[in-house]
This record gives C-alpha cells, structure tokens and sequence, in this order.
C-alpha cells in the first residue's frame, strides 16, 4: 500500500540521490534560482520502506512553488497524490495559489498539470539558456526529442 508522508531531515541523502539520478544533480535550477534540499518542505511516497516518489515545494511572496515531483512508479496515481497533498497544505496555510516551472519539452508534465486544473500563465524563453549558465549539463535537447529552451509556469488558484 503506497504511504504519503512529510519530507524530513533524514530524507535528505536519498532526495539528494533522486535529484541527482533525475535532474542531473543535487541542485536544480529554476527562473534563475538555484534549489537545494535542505531549505524545502516535501512529501514522499512510500511502498513499505521502497521510495516511491517526492515532490517538493516551498512557500513564498509569490505562493506555494512546487520545485521538484518525482514519481518513480508512473501511471499509479502518486505523481496526483503528491500534488494534492501540496494542495492540501497550500490551503491548510491560507495560501492562494500553487505554480511550478517545467519546460517546453515536457510533454508529458504539461499534459498531466493542465489535466489537473494548473493553467500555464507565463513563458520565458531565454530562461533555460540562463539555468545552463548555473548548470551546464542541462542538456541541449530535452525529453520527446525537443530543443529545450523554455521555462513555462503553470498555476492553479485556490
Ligand atoms: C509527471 C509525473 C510526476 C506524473 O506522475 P505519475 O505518478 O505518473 O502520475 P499519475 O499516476 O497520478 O498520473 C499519470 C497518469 O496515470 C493515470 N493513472 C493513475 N492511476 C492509475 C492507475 N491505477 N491505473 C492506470 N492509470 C492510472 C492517470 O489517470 C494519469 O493519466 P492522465 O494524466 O491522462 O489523467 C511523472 O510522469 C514524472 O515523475 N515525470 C518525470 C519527472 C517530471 O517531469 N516531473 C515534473 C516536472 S515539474
């Protein structure tokens, strides 16, 4: 049976090991800031003690940012669960509004977001140019075969 549970200090090492196994490294890079794990709250899934998935997110001026959502099993519901639990504490904090980052060569983000109530609200086209400044292992060209230039922000109002 798959558990959700709140993101702890202990998590740290094996978050670390999934940004590096999915996003290139221990940092990822977003509207020219750089995330680390140590400052984000976060939610795992888990099947036992096996890591299934993670999102992590923090709050700010701007609202609830989802800065990473990894599902490890995909097609089983936890990549939904997981933002519905950051949906959960965004209202549980009176926050209005949940956005994240993606970008234009993931298809498959766009789609399952948009399925689930974000809007896309913004476009930048020069930002992936300016996160491989900070990381350039960021690859020229992303998922699905696509040139991988833009950074898109979805939203969903709560
Ligand atoms: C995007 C991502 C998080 C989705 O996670 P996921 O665990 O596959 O999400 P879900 O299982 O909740 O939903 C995926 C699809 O499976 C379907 N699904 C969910 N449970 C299912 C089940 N029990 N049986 C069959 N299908 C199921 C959902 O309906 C959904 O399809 P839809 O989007 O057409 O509605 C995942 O693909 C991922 O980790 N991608 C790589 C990292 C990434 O891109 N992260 C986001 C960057 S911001």
């Amino acid at each position: 049976m798959i558990m959700i549970r709140r993101l702890t200090q202990a998590d740290l090492p094996l978050l670390r090991q999934v940004w590096k196994e999915n996003w290139g490294d221990e940092f990822v890079v977003a509207h020219g800031v750089v995330y680390r794990p140590d400052p984000l709250d976060g939610f795992i899934a888990l099947d036992g003690q096996e890591w299934v998935g993670e999102i992590t997110f923090i709050f700010s001026q701007d609202g609830c940012e989802i800065v990473t959502l990894d599902s490890l099993r995909e097609g089983q519901g936890l990549g939904t669960k997981l933002i519905n639990s950051v949906i959960a504490e965004a209202r549980k904090q009176n926050c209005k509004r949940v956005f994240l980052i993606t970008t234009n060569d993931n298809l498959n983000a766009l789609g399952f977001y948009q399925k689930r109530g974000f809007e896309m609200v913004k476009i930048n086209r020069g930002a992936v140019n300016e996160s491989r400044k900070i990381k350039p292992g960021i690859p020229l060209i992303g998922m699905n075969n696509i040139p991988l230039r833009y950074e898109l922000e979805l939203e969903i109002v709560l």
